[in-house]
């Protein structure tokens, strides 16, 4: 699946649908270049959950947690990770087990220590916005997909299109 973003706002939105689709739950790989718009995404999924305002990256903390009307989201950056091992010393395992929404930027730097993802995210930089691709990692994810697809059809008149090429622009 994948999905057009013109502008910021539509990255945001199309967050917060997303953050709606989790249900309070899920291991979400934001992957993406400097700049790809992985944590504009993220202020969306918090939104979803009563967040308002700005999100901080979490780059030299590794992990900003948030409990939002009992709703646990943790957003890590992973960016400036040496060791995919460090993810032990920083609570991790915790964070992972935890009954939560985990937001990853830079997965890449956890690789061989990090689960596998329910969903992976991939933004690219294009000339109109920003281009998502999404893949599902587990049979959760699967069914996040499948209700995703569900809110695009839901909200095809005004809320996206489905270009030629099968891509959804999201507005
Ligand atoms: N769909 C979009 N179209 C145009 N600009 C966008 C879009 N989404 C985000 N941006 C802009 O891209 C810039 C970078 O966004 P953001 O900080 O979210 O990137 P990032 O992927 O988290 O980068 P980093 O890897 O440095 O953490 C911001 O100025 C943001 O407003
Ligand atoms: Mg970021």
């Amino acid at each position: 699946m994948q999905v057009q973003l013109d502008n910021e706002e539509a990255q945001v939105a199309f967050g917060e649908t997303l953050g709606h689709v989790l249900q309070g739950r899920g291991l979400v790989y934001l992957e993406g270049e400097l700049g790809a718009g992985k944590t504009t995404l993220t202020r969306g999924i918090l939104r979803a959950y009563g967040h308002q305002g700005a999100v901080k990256s979490p780059t030299y903390t590794l992990v900003e947690p948030y409990e939002l009307n009992d709703q646990r989201v943790y957003h890590l950056d992973l960016y400036r990770l040496a060791d995919p091992e460090e993810l032990e010393f920083i609570g991790g395992r915790d964070v992972l087990a935890d009954d939560a929404v985990t937001i990853i930027e830079w997965p890449s730097r956890g690789e061989g220590w990090l689960p596998a993802p329910d969903l992976r995210l991939t933004l690219e930089v294009v000339a109109q916005g920003r281009l998502v691709s999404l893949a599902a990692g587990s049979d959760n994810g699967q069914r996040m997909l499948e209700l995703l697809r569900s809110k695009v059809s839901a909200v095809s008149k005004e809320g996206s299109d489905q270009l030629e090429n099968g891509v959804i622009q999201w507005k």
